[in-house]
């Protein structure tokens, strides 16, 4: 089966043509085009719906086109369009769904909508088979959330962030500190030259025995750090910060998701997400796995971010599942219909 998979849920314009015989854990990556508009946004500090949506329109054709034509595949060829619906911003997101539904309708295909964080957990998926039932973990510009996946189509919700995501708080308080947006790999390189005991940062794990999270009390605590440093006519080592601050998000997620293997017992964390390129997340991650024994999955950095393969990934279990789309599919900024609420 050919699937030409489309993302365009945030600022990445990302096209895939990947090939996946049915029924088999096996993935042949043709193509995997992404369109980053973050040197777009990176005047404003942060991501504007409006020009994302216009910088889709711009891309999308050309990308798709270049997808096909680097994967060798001609558009007859392809099987199943498979696009992002759900969830992001809704002008983004439905320049990927308009586009997906046209070539579909163009040339007879299969359509199936993705869900973004599905999405992201299904990099994963790509180096083979995973033992299930297993805990997902994602975090990105837009998202934090623990996950009790029984299936590769079976997903429910346990724990997320009540206010910040954990990339929206890097990209914030790394934007105090005076960073260009999107903070989180300058903040990670930062990190590794600072002391992670410099400073003393709220957790950012609920203690209510819930697995969720809340990264604005962090937030805040340093942005008054750094208003009073400086009012003081001060400065504070930004390494120092950068280390202190990924080693306090590090021990929560662990605390969390230690929390999450007690009560599941299940042998198997997959972790995905922008937020997962981080080295010191990795890390922690990993060494937390090892010392329990759990398996875990972590995408390679190229596939860590939106991209078009995961969206291909999800959409072959969606599928062979029984999914499919029609052309009512639509775009939904928020998915919390299908998403059991914590
Ligand atoms: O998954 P993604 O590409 O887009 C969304 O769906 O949001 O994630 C982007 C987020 C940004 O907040 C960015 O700062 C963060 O991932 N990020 C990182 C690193 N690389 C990207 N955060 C921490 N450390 C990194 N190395
Ligand atoms: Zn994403």
């Amino acid at each position: 089966m050919l699937y030409l998979a489309i993302e365009s849920s945030c600022d990445e314009t990302a096209v895939a043509v990947v090939r996946s015989p049915e029924g088999r854990d096996e993935f042949e990556v043709l193509s995997n085009e992404i369109n980053s508009q973050v040197d777009i946004h990176a005047e404003y500090g942060g991501v504007v719906p409006e020009i994302a949506s216009r910088a889709h329109v711009e891309a999308i054709a050309p990308l798709t086109y270049k997808a096909l034509s680097d994967a060798n595949v001609k558009p007859e060829q392809i099987d199943v369009v498979a696009v992002t619906t759900e969830p992001g911003l809704i002008g983004a997101l439905l320049v990927g769904v308009n586009f997906a539904k046209g070539f579909a309708y163009s040339y007879g295909k299969r359509l199936i909508g993705v869900n973004h964080i599905k999405g992201h957990v299904a990099a994963n998926y790509i180096n083979g088979k995973i033992n299930k039932p297993f805990i997902a973990f994602v975090a990105s510009g837009g998202h934090t959330s623990i996950i009790n996946a029984a299936s590769y189509t079976d997903f429910e919700t346990v724990g997320r962030t009540l206010d910040d995501a954990i990339g929206e708080a890097f990209d914030k308080i790394g934007r105090r500190m005076g960073l260009n947006y999107p903070c989180g790999a300058e903040m990670d390189r930062l990190a590794a030259k600072g002391d992670p005991s410099a400073f003393r940062f709220p957790a950012v794990h609920m203690k209510d025995g819930s697995f969720n999270f809340s990264l604005s009390g962090l937030k805040t605590h340093i942005v008054n750090m750094l208003n009073t440093a400086e009012m003081k006519g001060g400065t504070l080592c930004r390494e120092d910060i950068c280390a202190s601050l990924t080693k306090v998000i590090c021990d929560s997620v662990v605390h969390q998701l230690d929390q999450c293997f007690k009560k599941y017992k299940y042998k198997t964390l997959l972790a995905a997400g922008g937020v997962l390129a981080n080295s010191h997340l990795r890390k922690a991650l990993s060494d937390f796995c090892a010392a329990r024994e759990i398996d875990f999955h972590v995408p390679p950095l190229s596939l860590c971010g939106d991209n078009g393969v995961m969206i291909a990934a999800a959409a072959k279990y969606e599928l062979e599942a029984g999914a499919g789309s029609d052309m009512s599919l639509d775009g939904k900024p928020s998915s919390k219909d299908d998403w059991k609420r914590v």
